[in-house]
């Protein structure tokens, strides 16, 4: 099962894989990514992906990539790879040029991906629920686009390392939960569920589009609207979603415990919905 790279149209071992030091991405965050997985050798929701990546491209007025271009290198390494459960990390960056704020005048995007098997959350947890931290949401206005600018989020990350728990998740100044620090967040309250709106302040994952999706399908309630952290700690299930988090169960946030501190109904069922759509 070989992991490896794409760069501007070759494939290559990772560790040959190398871009020059001026790339902006490198320089300035001046990129923007996806990181896509697979089920038993079939991608999941590829095109939504797509639709994403090309939308982050537009919001920052980078040049134009074709759609099929891309869609052919990420298969043509989904194919090399073999691998079956795999997580293709994509970025594009505005280019290499010498370091000057405003955008070159002529530089090609550079263009990388690597495909290795995915990051599982270990089982136990996946089975026994995940704890959770907060913070203040530091991040800049257009959280919606999917930019390499993530330093808030390792920060982040790193403070529910060091706290002993899995995730960190983002509250503003006057308390509306937005989103974890890699997923989207979904509280379930009196059987309902409710996740924050798409706006510039989240990323629209695919997953969570998914699970309302699924959610539809079950005649299962999803109110997408503003939520502050006192529903949050006083929800019956918590639960995050992403493209290697699946749904993920939230049994403690700070130091509350959610509902009776265990992987609720909806969270499981969720899961198994997830993992059945991505056998398709
Ligand atoms: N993260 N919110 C943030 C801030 C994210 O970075 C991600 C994805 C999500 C979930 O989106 P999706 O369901 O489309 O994966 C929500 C990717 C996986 C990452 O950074 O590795």
């Amino acid at each position: 099962m070989p992991e490896i790279a794409y760069l501007n149209g070759e494939f290559l071992p990772i560790e040959m894989a190398t871009v020059p030091i001026e790339d902006r991405g490198y320089q300035f965050g001046d990129a923007v990514y996806e990181g896509i997985a697979s089920y038993n050798g079939n991608l999941f929701y590829l095109e939504a992906h797509l639709d994403r990546l090309e939308r982050s491209m537009k919001a920052l007025s980078f040049p134009v990539v074709s759609r099929d271009k891309i869609k052919k290198a990420i298969l043509e390494l989904f194919k090399r790879s073999g691998i079956a459960r795999a997580f293709i990390y994509l970025q594009i960056s505005r280019g290499v040029a010498p370091r000057n704020h405003s955008f070159p005048d002529s530089a090609d995007v550079q263009f990388i991906m690597t495909i290795r098997p995915v990051n599982e959350v270990p089982e136990k947890i996946k089975k026994e629920g995940a704890a959770a931290i907060t913070i203040k949401d530091i991040r800049w206005g257009r959280c919606d686009v999917k930019t390499v600018q993530l330093l808030p989020n390792v920060m982040a990350k790193q403070k529910a390392i060091e706290a002993g728990v899995q995730d960190t998740i983002f509250v503003t100044e006057d308390e509306v939960v937005r989103e974890a620090t890699s997923s989207n967040v979904f509280i379930v309250v009196q059987e309902k569920l409710i996740t924050h709106p798409l706006t510039a302040n989240i990323l629209p994952g695919i997953t969570r589009a998914v699970i309302i999706d699924i959610c539809r399908e079950l005649n299962w309630p999803v109110m997408e609207r503003f939520y502050n952290i006192t529903e949050l700690y006083g929800a019956d299930e918590v639960f995050l979603t992403g493209t290697t988090t699946e749904v993920l169960a939230i049994i403690k946030v700070d130091d509350h415990t959610i509902g009776n501190g265990k992987v609720g109904p909806i969270s499981k069922r969720l899961l198994e919905a997830l993992q059945e759509r991505g056998r398709h």
